[in-house]
């Protein structure tokens, strides 16, 4: 079903009418977009239940470890330019079934760490629960993309529960630590997307500026060990 207005929408709906009440016109319009806003509303609902999952995931991890390790989770969901623009530019016409089973992407929540290890812990505990179905892995810690970009990504299915039925919504998920995504947040404004082509020494610098960063989470990394191996001792 297409989702946007044709220019003649109203023609033949006796709307036209220079007498019509505008209640009666933005009724009109409301139905038409209502099941687009359902989609979204979905998309919200999973979005909301993924968050509520790592939050319930960290409070029970800070309980037993007496450590946080999850520092922010930021959640957004597509806008319908963007969602218009991915298909189209696919080649795929925008209809709803189309968002759907085209775009993996429509709710995202980006879930950012302190360590790499919390990463691992995290997104293990939220794959085991019996709820949630992984649909692609996508781990760029362990194989970072050639600019340097590291995160985990998770696209997962899960349900939510409606008054008449249960309904299967996909949802991505982007694991990364703290300096991880200040890389990523600055390459996205610098370059990401962008149709330009930088020389060879200033991808290099961009790679080795990802390369520094890893460095660091690592040996952060190694002192929190230390140090956590160190208080059980004791
Ligand atoms: P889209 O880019 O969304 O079409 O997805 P894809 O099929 O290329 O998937 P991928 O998992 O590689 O990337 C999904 C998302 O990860 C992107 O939308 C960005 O949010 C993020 N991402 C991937 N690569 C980069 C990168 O090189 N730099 C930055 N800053 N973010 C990236
Ligand atoms: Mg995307």
């Amino acid at each position: 079903m297409d989702t946007y207005f044709d220019a003649n929408i109203l023609t033949g709906t006796g709307l036209l009418a220079p007498d019509v009440n505008h209640k009666k016109i933005r009724a009109f319009l409301q139905e038409q977009i209502k099941p687009v806003r359902e989609l979204m509303a979905y998309y919200q609902c999973a979005m909301m239940e993924v968050e509520t999952k790592f939050k319930v995931l960290s409070q029970e991890l800070s309980l037993e470890y007496d450590r946080n390790p999850i520092e922010t989770i930021k959640t957004r969901l597509k806008s319908m330019d963007s969602i218009t623009d991915k298909l189209l530019d696919r080649g795929f016409s925008l209809t709803l079934e189309n968002i759907e089973q085209q775009l993996n992407d429509v709710a995202g929540v980006r879930v950012i760490c302190g360590l790499p290890s919390d990463i691992y812990e995290l997104a293990d505990a939220f794959l085991r629960q019996d709820d949630v179905r992984l649909i692609m892995k996508k781990d760029y810690i362990a194989t970072p993309k050639e600019n340097g970009y590291r995160s985990l990504h998770l696209i997962v299915e899960i349900p939510i529960f409606l008054h008449d039925e249960k309904k299967m919504m996909k949802v991505e998920v982007q694991l990364r630590t703290i300096s991880m995504d200040w890389w990523a947040s600055l390459e996205h404004k610098i370059r990401y997307k962008k149709d330009i082509v930088v020389e060879e020494s200033v991808a290099n610098e961009l790679r080795t500026c990802a390369e520094t960063a890893a460095a660091l989470d690592m040996r952060m990394e190694q002192l929190q060990k230390y140090i956590s191996a160190k208080a059980m001792a004791e």
